[in-house]
């Protein structure tokens, strides 16, 4: 035995991750959008305005022009440049541009609103337009605390809303596939899931440069404050808002919301973990921030445990693992691996170093005798694993657009709805609910309140 120092299934073992790795055929996998299924006549033509033109709004707006059988209306956003920058995203310069969102909820001929605004504004503008009969696409996190969730949730129901939250990795054709292996049983039993991402740049860190024409005249201030706390204003807290507590959830609204979102759905988990705990630091970008730059979370979910890292010292990109008793199955950035366990019968090979040479032989006898040996060694493996990637660009947010208005249109709700959305927020507010308080978080599904532990 100690000529042999691999057993069997570490030897296939090692053979299956280094054919996972390196020889499994990526797959390209094709784009499948709902509104692809047939065409939108013109009378079915949902018009929106996008409430929030900054970053993602314009990205949004880009990205609508993808989407067939919907038209921008309107654009609404404090700083006033933004009105060009969006009227130039979506390719239409005399689109109506606002700064005050309630002439948009006025207008009859508004069918629904996108809301990308920072997250401290989404549930007043999210509240107001469920009451105005709006359907609303709002961004994530949805919500800037827990309280603000369930009031969007209660919102949306009152007015009978449909609503999707902008985590666009559940509308992926790569997480579509990485469900599809999950639900399939390949994976077995998941127990553990991890998931991290990591950048390493200034832009990474939110540290944006501030536009050189931003001053009180072309920022409506008082109106970006909303309920949050008086500020005299500042450009720092309007263009990196994420950075301050009242207005942002830092790395945890960022980013955990997205990996949680995407386990969500892959794993078919729609509920808050029960415990959180949350260990990290500010290292390197102390510009006055009030969020770590490096945060760890270890959750309890009822059936299994996650944990996720978002680190902006070091570029590892984006990952979740799921690691199951049958299968392990990454997601990296936008490639998907699945490769199988060896999970055949094997005789006990390293507690029996302790016994007899007559016993080890004995016991050995009488295993072989109950387990015939496999015709071939590798052949009823499943070892080549499986490999898939994004098509090339490949854009997932036109797919979530697309399968939120094919919801306007068929009031089926789409996965990622309220309740979804207002679940993987809450992960957040855990996260950072422990990191602030050094304490355990539990939520208390009773009060629907986090509570230390
Ligand atoms: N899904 C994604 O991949 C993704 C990516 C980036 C941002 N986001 C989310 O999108 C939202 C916006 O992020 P961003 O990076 O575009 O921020 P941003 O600062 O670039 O833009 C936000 C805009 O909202 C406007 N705004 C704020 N309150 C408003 C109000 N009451 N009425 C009208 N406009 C208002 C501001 O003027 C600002 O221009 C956030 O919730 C963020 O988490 C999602």
């Amino acid at each position: 035995m100690s000529n042999n120092p691999l057993s069997r299934r570490q030897f296939i073992q090692i053979g299956t991750g280094a054919l996972a790795a390196t020889t499994a055929a990526k797959a390209i996998l094709q784009p499948q959008r709902l509104y692809a299924a047939r065409p939108v006549p013109p009378s079915d033509t949902i018009r929106f305005a996008s409430i929030g033109t900054g970053i993602r709004g314009c990205e949004h707006l880009e990205a609508s022009l993808q989407v067939p059988g919907i038209q921008c209306v309107a654009v609404c956003d404090l700083y006033d440049s933004r009105h060009t920058a969006a009227r130039e995203s979506v390719k239409n310069p005399s689109v109506m541009a606002t700064r005050d969102y309630r002439s948009i909820l006025d207008r009859k001929d508004v069918d629904s609103v996108l809301i990308a605004t920072m997250d401290h504004n989404h549930r007043r503008i999210f509240e107001d337009a469920c009451a105005a009969g709006k359907d609303v696409y709002c961004e994530k996190p949805m919500s800037h605390t827990v309280e603000d969730g369930f009031a969007m949730v209660e919102a949306a129901h009152k007015n009978n809303r449909m609503v999707a939250v902008g985590s666009q990795r559940v509308s992926s054709v790569l997480y579509a596939k990485a469900k599809e292996i999950h639900d399939s049983g390949k994976l077995g039993e998941v127990f553990s899931i991890n998931a991290y991402w990591d950048r390493n740049s200034p832009s990474g860190a939110w540290v944006y440069p501030i536009p050189p024409d931003a001053s009180e005249k072309t920022i409506d201030w008082n109106a970006f404050l909303g309920s949050a706390p008086k500020h005299a204003f500042d450009p720092v807290r309007f263009f990196r808002w994420r950075c301050f507590t009242d207005y942002g959830e830092g790395l945890g609204g960022d980013l955990f919301v997205h990996l949680l979102s995407g386990i969500q759905f892959v794993a078919g988990i729609n509920e808050p973990a029960q415990r959180a705990q949350s260990s990290g630091g500010l290292y390197h970008f102390k510009d006055g921030r009030e969020f770590p730059d490096l945060i760890e979370t270890l959750y309890d979910y009822p059936n299994c445990r996650i944990t996720l890292r978002c680190n902006l010292n070091n570029n590892g990109g984006e990952f979740i693992g799921f690691y199951g008793t049958k299968g392990t199955m990454i997601i990296k950035d936008a490639t998907l691996t699945y490769r199988p366990e060896d999970t055949r019968p094997e005789p006990e090979g390293y507690s029996i170093f302790g016994w007899p040479k007559a016993l080890r032989e004995q016991y050995l006898e009488k295993w072989h005798e109950e387990h015939p040996v496999p015709a071939a060694l590798a052949s009823n493996v499943d070892a080549e694993g499986e490999s898939y990637s994004n098509p090339p660009g490949y854009s997932d947010t036109v797919d979530h657009q697309a399968n939120f208005y094919n919801a306007v249109r068929t009031r089926k709700p789409v996965v990622e709805n309220e309740i979804f959305g207002n679940n993987a927020a809450i992960g957040c507010h855990l996260a950072n609910f422990s990191y602030f308080n050094k304490s355990v978080a539990v939520w208390d599904p009773a009060t629907k309140k986090i509570v230390k532990g």
